[in-house]
């Protein structure tokens, strides 16, 4: 039996500060009427002072590491994904690794915007599979919320902030990642992108997106990467217990599974409680179904996401 990547533990964590439709309502022109409706959101979670994405995603990673009986010192990668690092540079994935006390590791942060989590887990898994890690931590972590334009209640009513963990430890036997498959389309950019940058206006910018175009390619691309990565693990959707989606949108998470035929109680479902957290929002839902009890050890289960780029991917695991 060859190596695979197990997730040993998973953790996520949320920013102190919650506010649902009716507030936002307050100084947002929406209601709470249209946004459940459009989108199944009810609230999000706002990063406050002293909260930012290495601060939630040590909180996650620690709680990873707690479920999975591991020490800090165990861990010799932390790949974290996400598109609003504390720093241009260097590395939140470094400051996690500062704040947990590793003394030594490999430790780098992934781009790849709400596909950033599968990315992270693709690179860990491809380390850890050819022996260059043993155990490692992938977090997806964002405080989206510093990004946003709330004068456009087209996007400002979508994102949230949070983390989200898993501890991968090297084994030999049944579980772990099957398969994973990645792709990106870069003529996109101009559908989802944030409008400045450290080379261009020397600015963090605002998030923009065409919903509804995002929304199109959306359900295409992820049902397609869906059928492409079940596929590779020598599966079909009849065999899958749980899917954990990128929570973008309750209409895109419902059109995505029936289009594979999949029945909406196997689909994990946060995107009310946490709205859309970028690459934060499939290790935040993997762990609160996890938590609940619903994923239970020996179970198939597929994540998917995509985003900004355009960028998609997904991975099938045996829990
Ligand atoms: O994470 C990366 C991936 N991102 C996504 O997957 C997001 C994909 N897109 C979506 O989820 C949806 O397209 C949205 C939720 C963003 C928008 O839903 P939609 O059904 O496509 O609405 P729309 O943008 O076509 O807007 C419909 C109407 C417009 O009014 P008119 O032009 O019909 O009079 C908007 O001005 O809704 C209006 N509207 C709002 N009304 C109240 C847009 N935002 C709001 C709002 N509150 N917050």
């Amino acid at each position: 039996m060859s190596v695979r990547s197990v997730i040993a533990g998973t953790g996520s964590a949320l920013p102190r500060r919650r506010i649902d439709n009716a507030e936002l309502a307050e100084t947002v022109d929406t209601s709470d009427a249209w946004i459940v409706e459009r989108t199944g959101i009810r609230s999000r979670y706002i990063a406050g002072d002293g909260e930012t994405t290495a601060s939630l995603a040590t909180e996650a990673a620690r709680n990873a590491l707690e479920a999975a009986g591991f020490q800090p010192s165990d861990i010799d990668l932390i790949v974290l994904a996400t598109a609003t690092p504390d720093q241009t540079f260097p590395s939140s994935a470094t400051k996690v690794q500062a704040t947990l006390g590793i003394a030594d590791c490999v430790a780098f942060d992934v781009h790849a915007v709400c596909t950033g989590f599968l990315y992270a887990l693709t690179v860990a898994d491809s380390m850890v599979r050819s022996g260059n890690a043993r155990k490692a931590l992938v977090i997806g972590a964002e405080t989206f919320s510093r990004l946003l334009d709330w004068e456009d209640r087209a996007t400002c009513v979508l994102f949230g902030d949070g983390a989200g963990a898993v501890v991968l430890s090297a084994e030999d036997g049944p579980s772990g990642i099957l398969a994973t498959k990645l792709h990106a389309d870069g003529r996109h950019n101009d559908l989802l992108f944030v409008d400045g940058g450290p080379s261009t206006t020397g600015t963090v910018g605002k998030l923009r997106m065409k919903g509804r175009e995002v929304f199109r390619h959306a359900v295409v691309n992820l049902a397609d990467v869906l059928t492409e990565v079940l596929a590779d693990a020598g599966l079909s959707p009849a065999d899958v217990d749980w899917v954990v989606p990128h929570q973008a949108n309750a209409r895109i998470l419902d059109a995505t599974a029936r289009k594979l035929g999949l029945p909406a109680e196997k689909v994990v479902m946060t995107v009310d409680r946490h709205a859309n957290t970028s690459a934060a929002s499939v290790p935040l839902a993997l762990d609160t179904a996890v938590r609940d009890g619903r994923i239970k050890r020996g179970d198939l289960v597929v994540l998917e996401a995509m985003g900004g780029g355009f960028t998609w991917g997904a991975a099938a695991l045996r829990y």
